[in-house]
Formats: structure tokens, C-alpha cells, sequence
């Protein structure tokens, strides 16, 4: 028999979660279901940068959730607007009525953007974010009389949601394979990650502006320039294992879409509210583009929101086109600028503001850069990569068994160091609330190296 106490502790969880939760109906999205439901990881409140499993263990959130609780879990200032505003009104209709809160939650985010984008389309999440500023591109265009423009172009690993538009525009195989061709007329650039010329890239890579030469010289050459409508990027491409643009490279896509008259999208659906050490990453880079998708970080995760930033140049030309008193967009959700999500979003953009969440990332960020570039030369890791509050750490492959690897660090971090980050196949990302402090990075990175270190294939 078996006399490991860490067996014994595997098999009381699960039977407790077992006990204590029916698993059997609900079906798990982006997850192991299977899997999952042998041994469920149950979380069952959290504060600050910790979360609480049901079996009472403090986890520390390598991953501010999903990339979104960047003020950390449970303000106070947010929670408090979230009721206030349950208790005053729960929902009003959003087409052809208005209630004060989606304005003013629109103001305060247009007032955190980039200058010049400062209309606000709201929906609910960062994939509808990404099918509504692909909707309003190819629109854009044919109110403008050109309406020959209605090619798209996205990335290779680019990862913009699961709408439609979104796996169309996105490159990662998983997430496409399964569903058809998605939407005609879309193509993609190479992704810059190079580990060969930039292992270990401390900040923006060195080599590698020219990929974006090939937007110009591969793609445009091919599809005829005044057939694209637009270019979606992630400023720094996060879900598929953090690739950060090398220097110059989002400078060059601005551009080239400047002298196509190609509108430029930036997805900043992770890179938004201060994961750079920025409001956005179009302010860490210095590069503007025509829209801005956001989401996650804009109620603090509090409650489900999205955003489409526009320029205003964008916006106007609808309202002129259109024939008075109709309809200028036909497109929105029955919870665009929900009451509740507009409460949570002005609270979040002032905690961001108050607490000068943005500058504290960027304090943190050398102390976080050198904790995760201290893995390198431990067993198995290929590469490290960051920028402001965010890592990717690359490990060789189990061979013959891909992303194997990266799942084992992640499930032994949860058991057994109490410690939360995320994988992508073979890859780890960190992207911590902003609020961490040097001992919980180190804590973090610690917990990484010692399951690193002990593993021996
Ligand atoms: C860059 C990017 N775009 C879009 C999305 C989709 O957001 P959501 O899951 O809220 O639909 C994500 C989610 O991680 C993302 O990282």
C-alpha cells in the first residue's frame, strides 16, 4: 500500500470536492473537463492577491486571475459601486435609451486613452470587443465610399477571442481547426517570436523589426493594398505564450498602414490597464492606432465588460454618412453598457488612478524581471521573455508529449506550492495583479524553480 501523505491528501480533496459539489453539468470552457472533474481545482473566495480553495489553502495569484484583476481581488471601492448601482437599477435597455453610468464610464475611459480615441463602443467581453472593431473597420470603409476594402489581417499565434471574426483573424490552430474557414478574405503576418536571435530578451527583443517589412512586401503585394481593411494585433501577443515585439516593429506596422490608409487595431484586451506599467501598451510603445480593444482589466473582472475605443475621426464618419435620424451602427448587445459593468468600470479606472496602479507596474517590473530571468539554466527552461508585469518562460518539451511539461509545473505549483500561474502548451505566463509586492514575486518564481528543479525527465 501506498504510504505517501501526499497521496492520502490527493485522494481526501477529491473526495471532498466530490462531496461537497455536483461537477457532472457544467461544461468547462478551455479546460480538461475530464480531467479536471478526476481532481477539481475549486477556488472559493479571494482577497487581495490571494485566492481560497475550498479545502482553505491560500493561493497566491501568479496570473491576476485571468490576466484581469489587475487592482487585485476584491476592492472594496469597486464592490461597493457594483451594489450601489444593483440597488438603484438593475438594467436599462441600451438601444434607444440611455442611463447615465454607460456615459460617464464611457468619459472616464475615453479620458484614460490614447489621445484622439475617444468614442466608446461597449460590450460584454474581449471577444465581442475584437468582432465589433472588425465590424466597425469593414463599415468604416464603405461609409466612406470605399467599400472595396473587406480584407482582414491578423497574426500567426495571434489570439484575439472566439467569436467568429476572432478565430478568423486569429492564428492559433487549436482554436480554428475545428470550427470551417471562419470568414473569407482574411490573411496573416508571421509572429516575430525568434528565440534563436532573442533568448532571454530582457524588455523588447533586438532583432526582428523587419517581419513587419512583410505586412508591405508578402501580404499587401499579394492582396493589392486597397483591398485591406484593417490589421489586428496584441501590442504584446499574450494567450499564445507572451511574444513581445521587438523595438521598432509596432513602429513600422503604423506605417505601413499609414501609407495604405489600412485602419490599425490594437488588441489590448490583456495589455490594457497597466500591465505594461502603462495605461495601454499604444502609450508604452509611443504608437497610436485608429482603434483600441479592451476589456478584462476594465472592471477589474468585477463584472463581464468589454470596449471598443475609436478614434474620433472613426466615429464621426458614421454620423455623417448615415441619413438623418437613422440607425448610424447596426451592431450591439442587449448588455452594452450594462448599469452594473458601467459601475464597475468607473470605480476601477479610479482605484487604477488613485492607487497609481500604473506606476507601481512599472516600479515592480525590474524586481519581476530579474525573479523570472532568474530561471534561466534551470532544467528544462528554453527561454525567458517580459515586458512590464508579464512573462512568458518557455520549456523544453516532454518529447513526444507537447504542453505535458508546462501542465505538470502548473497542477504541482497549485498542490503543492500554493501558487497560481497559467500554461500554454509548453510555455508559462505570469501576469500578476499589479499590486504585487517583491517578496510574492519572489515567491512566486521560487515555487516555479523548485518544481523545475526537482523534475527529472
Ligand atoms: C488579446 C485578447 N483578445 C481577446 C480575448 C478574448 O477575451 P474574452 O475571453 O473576454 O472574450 C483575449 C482573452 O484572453 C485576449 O487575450
Amino acid at each position: 500500500m501506498n504510504q505517501n501523505p501526499q497521496v492520502f491528501q490527493t485522494i481526501f480533496q477529491t473526495i471532498f470536492v466530490l462531496m461537497t459539489t455536483d461537477t457532472t453539468h457544467y461544461w468547462m470552457p478551455f479546460t480538461a473537463n475530464r480531467q479536471f472533474k478526476a481532481r477539481p481545482r475549486m477556488m472559493k473566495s479571494a482577497a487581495g492577491m490571494y485566492y481560497t480553495t475550498d479545502d482553505d489553502r491560500q493561493i497566491l495569484d501568479g496570473t491576476a486571475g485571468l490576466w484581469c484583476v489587475n487592482a487585485g481581488h476584491g476592492h472594496p471601492k469597486i464592490i461597493e459601486s457594483v451594489i450601489r448601482q444593483a440597488e438603484t437599477m438593475d438594467f436599462a435597455p441600451p438601444f434607444q435609451m440611455g442611463h447615465p453610468a454607460a456615459f460617464d464610464a464611457a468619459r472616464s475611459l475615453a479620458e484614460m486613452a490614447p489621445k484622439g480615441l475617444n468614442r466608446i463602443f461597449f460590450c460584454n467581453s474581449g471577444s465581442e470587443a475584437v468582432d465589433t472593431a472588425l465590424k466597425m473597420a469593414l463599415a468604416y470603409h464603405r461609409m466612406r465610399g470605399d467599400s472595396l476594402r473587406t480584407r482582414l489581417i491578423g497574426r500567426e499565434r495571434g489570439y484575439h477571442g472566439v467569436g467568429f471574426g476572432g478565430i478568423a483573424v486569429g492564428g492559433i490552430a487549436g482554436n480554428r481547426k475545428h470550427f470551417g474557414p471562419a470568414l473569407p478574405g482574411v490573411d496573416h503576418l508571421r509572429h516575430p517570436l525568434d528565440i534563436p536571435r532573442n533568448a532571454y530578451s530582457r524588455g523588447l527583443p533586438e532583432h526582428g523589426a523587419e517581419i513587419a517589412d512583410e505586412f508591405e512586401q508578402r501580404l499587401l503585394a499579394l492582396h493589392d493594398p486597397t483591398t485591406v481593411a484593417a490589421l489586428i494585433v496584441e501590442p504584446v501577443q499574450g494567450s499564445t505564450g507572451v511574444i513581445v515585439p521587438p523595438k521598432g516593429y509596432l513602429q513600422k506596422l503604423r506605417t505601413i498602414c499609414d501609407k495604405y490608409g489600412i485602419l490599425l487595431i490594437f488588441d489590448e484586451v490583456i495589455t490594457g490597464f497597466g500591465r505594461l506599467g502603462t495605461a495601454f501598451a499604444a502609450d508604452y510603445f509611443g504608437v497610436v492606432p485608429d482603434m483600441i480593444c479592451c476589456a478584462k482589466g476594465l472592471t477589474n473582472a468585477v463584472v463581464p465588460m468589454g470596449a471598443v475605443i475609436a478614434k474620433q475621426s472613426i466615429h464621426d464618419t458614421f454620423m455623417d454618412a448615415a441619413p438623418e435620424n437613422a440607425i448610424e451602427f447596426y451592431h450591439g448587445y442587449t448588455y452594452s453598457g450594462h448599469p452594473l459593468a458601467c459601475a464597475a468600470s468607473i470605480a476601477t479606472l479610479d482605484v487604477y488612478q488613485s492607487e497609481k496602479l500604473f506606476a507601481r507596474a512599472a516600479l515592480m517590473a525590474p524586481a519581476f524581471e530579474a525573479a523570472a530571468h532568474s530561471l534561466r539554466g534551470l532544467p528544462h527552461v528554453k527561454d525567458v521573455r517580459n515586458l512590464g508585469l508579464v512573462c512568458g518562460i518557455e520549456l523544453e518539451p516532454i518529447p513526444g508529449k507537447p504542453t505535458a511539461r508546462a501542465y505538470e509545473v502548473f497542477e504541482r505549483c497549485f498542490w503543492e506550492e500554493n501558487v497560481l500561474i497559467r500554461t500554454t502548451g509548453d510555455i508559462i505566463a505570469l501576469s500578476p495583479p499589479l499590486i504585487i509586492d517583491e517578496e510574492q514575486i519572489n515567491r512566486l518564481i521560487a515555487a516555479i524553480s523548485k518544481v523545475l528543479v526537482s523534475m527529472i525527465k
